[in-house]
């Protein structure tokens, strides 16, 4: 079986996004400064799946190569999915993507859809994604989801990448645990351009 982990870009106040996130601007007032790094290097990265291609350091070039070599399915929640409009159809990485939500988006069920609406939960999400990438790792991709799967013990590994920006409002990575500590050890920090990459093992 491969990892269950998230991986998001965090203001170093702690936010995944900035204030007034919607449909005309996906990660609010500011928060397109997250993304930064993606275009702040001299190394060309092209995304799996995507004719993107980014401009990171060489460090950070070899890290997501890694991550995303590894990755075999992606979960996220439906306000992700939904401020991104489905990714226009094209799931980051081009991997089975399970989206967390209380209604099925009808217009998003058809033959050969690379999405599955799932209904009953973040626990179910994760075991239909992990069916699906067997020995490759599962992608959490949004905070709620995150959240959740944290309280309930989905996690193994919470990956960030930090961006020296203090973005004041918005979406908060980690809130909404629960009591009691959550412990986690370091296992890789990595210095890229505009940004530091940290990796820790959740204990469980
Ligand atoms: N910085 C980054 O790397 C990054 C990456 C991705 C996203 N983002 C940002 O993160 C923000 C979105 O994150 P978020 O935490 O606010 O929202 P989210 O996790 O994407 O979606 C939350 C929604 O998912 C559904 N949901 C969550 N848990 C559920 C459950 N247990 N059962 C059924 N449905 C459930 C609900 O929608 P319904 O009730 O409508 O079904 C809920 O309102 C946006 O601002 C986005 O731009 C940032």
């Amino acid at each position: 079986m491969g990892k269950v982990a998230t991986g998001l870009s965090m203001s170093l106040d702690g936010f995944i996004a900035g204030p007034n996130d919607g449909p005309d601007q996906p990660l609010g007032d500011g928060g397109e400064r997250l993304f930064a790094w993606y275009s702040g290097g001299d190394t060309e990265y092209g995304l799996p799946g995507t004719e993107m291609v980014f401009q990171v350091s060489r460090q950070s070039a070899e890290m997501l190569r890694q991550a995303h070599a590894g990755m075999g399915a992606f979960v996220t929640g439906r306000r992700t999915f939904d401020l991104a409009n489905g990714w226009g159809g094209s799931p980051p990485l081009g991997v089975p993507t399970f989206v967390v939500t209380h209604t099925v988006p009808e217009e998003w069920v058809y033959e050969g859809s690379p999405f599955t609406f799932v209904t009953g939960g973040v626990e179910s999400a994760v075991e239909k994604a992990r069916a699906v990438a067997g020995d490759r790792d599962v992608a959490v991709g949004a905070a709620s989801i995150a959240q959740q799967c944290l309280r309930a013990g989905l996690l193994d590994e919470v990956h960030v990448d930090l961006v020296p920006v203090l973005l004041g409002d918005s979406v908060r990575l980690f809130e909404h645990l629960g009591a009691g500590p959550v412990e986690l050890e370091s296992t890789r920090v990595i210095e890229g351009a505009g940004v530091t990459h940290l990796t820790f093992s959740v204990v469980k």
